[in-house]
């Protein structure tokens, strides 16, 4: 075939296709995907900071960030710039050769970390968060010598095998065997009466009665992310890790989600209920939606990995580090972390108020811009409701609003914009949601 037919054919392939067309070529050739997120699902195929486009050209907030990634928003021109200058340079450099970006990067990185520890002072790239909870199992076994892991119900850590085995959640856990020794804690969920005295003795009992006595490590996300925004109370993780140092256990803080200022003004999640971590991992709003994974950790800790090789292609490589080096430049000059706490403040008091005269609202959660929003068929009953769930978000959609839905039965909104939304934004979300919770 001639080169200009081969190039008008793969012209062909990338030119705006029907939603109905991109859908059956999805399902034809890709396994199954979390859904249905909507009745009729949406294309998107531009997005511009808080902004998404559909092919026809219809304009959308993005309340949801491609899942809390998104942080300084879609395409931002000095992130673009700094990935496309050092993909000009030099793209793919395997750890094997010297490369200036990925001290210098792990620098700011950790020194933005030792707000939460002083002592974090090392740490690995991935390209996911599952790889980086993965590693972070991987030292816990190392420093500890134990294979004995606690989790929350209802927690999210990832897909792997061992990160599958660290979820409690069924529907995202498979009947296989993982292989793994993980127990599960019961998770302060307090619209669903789960008091953290309760669960402080519940973890107490979970490592007395389903373990050794002694762990490698409790892995908790600080707020909990797709298992529906379940905020603990404050006495809960300073608690919790004075349970797990005396079972010799790591507290290894999942801030995949809550990183990176998603909880407005901290840099890491857990800084809200004053725990030092002794493992963090991050992902997701690292770098704007570039691949990224990290494990950051203390020295002395870090030395369990010590004579053991630890290798991944593409963690660290300069345009990565360019990618996540540009999102604090952003988060610095345009004042992100302090944005979404405020926009995060206002929004939650005015869906708080929504809750007030909506009958199916049945709490709003969170923190910053990491906010759930429970539906349920009545409030005294507080069955949940996962059908007004769906409806909603079809609804929102068809009104210029995306947003996303989790939790263990579906019925929980999840609201997780990029730190860049304004107030005007954040009336227009309240707006549609309303309008949609009424339809
Ligand atoms: C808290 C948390 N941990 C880990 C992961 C896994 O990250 P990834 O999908 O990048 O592997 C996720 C993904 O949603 C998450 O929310």
């Amino acid at each position: 075939m001639r080169r200009s037919v081969v190039l008008e054919k793969e012209q062909e392939a990338l030119s705006p296709r029907s939603t109905e067309e991109v859908a059956a070529l999805r399902a034809k050739h890709i396994l199954p995907l979390p859904g249905p997120m909507y009745t009729r699902p949406v294309q998107i195929v531009r997005g511009r900071l808080q902004y998404l486009y559909d092919e026809k050209g219809k304009k959308y907030l993005d309340g949801f960030a491609g899942v809390a990634t998104v942080s300084i928003g879609h395409c931002h021109p000095h992130w673009l710039k700094k990935i496309q200058e050092q993909m000009r340079e030099y793209f793919h450099a395997p750890a094997l050769y010297l490369h200036p970006s990925l001290g210098l990067y792990a620098q700011r990185l950790l020194k933005l970390a030792q707000t939460a520890n002083p002592e974090l002072d090392m740490c690995f790239f991935t390209n996911s968060g599952s790889e980086a909870n993965e590693l972070a199992a991987l030292i816990a076994k190392n420093f500890t010598g134990s294979q004995e892991f606690v989790a929350l119900r209802h927690s999210y850590h990832g897909r792997t095998l061992m990160t599958m085995a660290l979820t409690g959640q069924s529907n995202w856990r498979q009947s296989t065997p993982y292989g793994q020794s993980v127990s599960f804690a019961e998770a302060n969920y307090v619209y669903r009466g789960y008091r953290w005295k309760e669960c402080l003795d519940d973890l107490q009992q979970t490592i007395r009665c389903a373990t050794p006595g002694r762990i490698a490590a409790f892995y908790a996300e600080p707020i909990n992310g797709v298992g529906g925004v379940i905020t603990p109370e404050p006495e809960y993780f300073p608690g919790a890790y004075e349970i797990v140092k005396k079972a010799g256990g790591l507290f290894i803080a999942d801030e995949v989600q809550t990183g990176v200022y998603r909880t407005g003004n901290d840099f890491l999640g857990i800084q809200k209920w004053g725990v030092r971590p002794d493992v963090v991992t991050m992902a997701k709003g690292l770098a704007n939606g570039y691949p990224i994974g990290c494990v950051l950790t203390t020295r002395e800790i870090a030395q369990a990995m010590n004579g053991k090789l630890h290798y991944n292609t593409f963690g660290g490589g300069p345009v990565q580090m360019a990618a996540a080096g540009a999102v604090f430049d952003v988060m610095e000059k345009e004042n992100l972390p302090k944005n979404a706490h405020e926009v995060g403040t206002y929004l939650i008091a005015k869906l708080k108020k929504l809750a007030e005269k909506d009958p199916h609202v049945g709490e709003v959660r969170g923190m910053g811009l990491m906010i759930g929003v429970e539906l349920v068929k009545d409030k005294k009953n507080k069955e949940p409701a996962p059908e007004l769930a769906l409806k909603v978000l079809d609804s929102t959609k068809d009104r210029g609003l995306l947003i996303g839905k989790g939790g263990l039965s579906g019925n929980v909104l999840r609201i997780k914009p990029p730190l860049c939304i304004t107030k005007k934004d954040a009336d227009f979300l309240v707006e549609v949601l309303e309008e949609s919770l009424r339809a």
